[in-house]
């Protein structure tokens, strides 16, 4: 048995040892935001914040994250979360759009600690995510877009 605190709701749920958060998310939650790519923490796609930091759900075990906040895509609405998806809106920056409830959950998890970050600071914060589409360029201006909005 596992408490798991998910987007402020607590929810109490029969985890197995070793089940990865992304399928508890996905499967038994139904918070399907949270999308599923390599499963070997390689590609961000799974990318939930625990603690604040980003994570990535598809290697995190379900009973480990219980003593953690989780926030999924499906949860965020803090101003910067709010900043960081208006700026994607505003600068359309999905093409396919499957890697980037990851993309979101990393861009705020980077303005949320660090509110003016450098093309260097965001390059290295957004390293662990990937895009076939290539959408860095857009990515970037839309980090720097939401800490500009978030600063005025
Ligand atoms: S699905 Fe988790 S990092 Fe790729
Ligand atoms: S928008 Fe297609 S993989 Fe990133």
């Amino acid at each position: 048995m596992a408490m798991l605190k998910i987007n402020g709701q607590t929810h109490e749920l029969d985890v197995p040892d070793g089940k990865p958060l992304l399928w508890v998310l996905r499967d038994d939650l139904g918070l399907t935001g949270t999308k599923f790519g390599c499963g070997i923490a390689q590609c961000g796609a799974c990318t939930v914040l625990a603690g604040g930091n980003a994570m990535r759900s598809c290697t995190l075990p379900a009973t480990i994250a219980s003593s953690l906040e989780i926030t999924t895509i499906d949860g965020l609405e803090t101003p910067v979360a709010q900043a960081v998806q208006a700026a994607w809106v505003d600068l359309d920056v999905p093409q396919c759009g499957f890697c980037q409830s990851g993309q979101v959950m990393s861009a705020v998890a980077l303005l949320s600690k660090n509110p003016k970050p450098s093309d260097q600071d965001i390059d290295g914060a957004m390293a662990g995510n990937i895009c076939r589409c290539a959408t860095y360029q857009r990515i970037r201006a839309a980090i720097h877009q939401a800490a500009q909005q978030l600063e005025a």
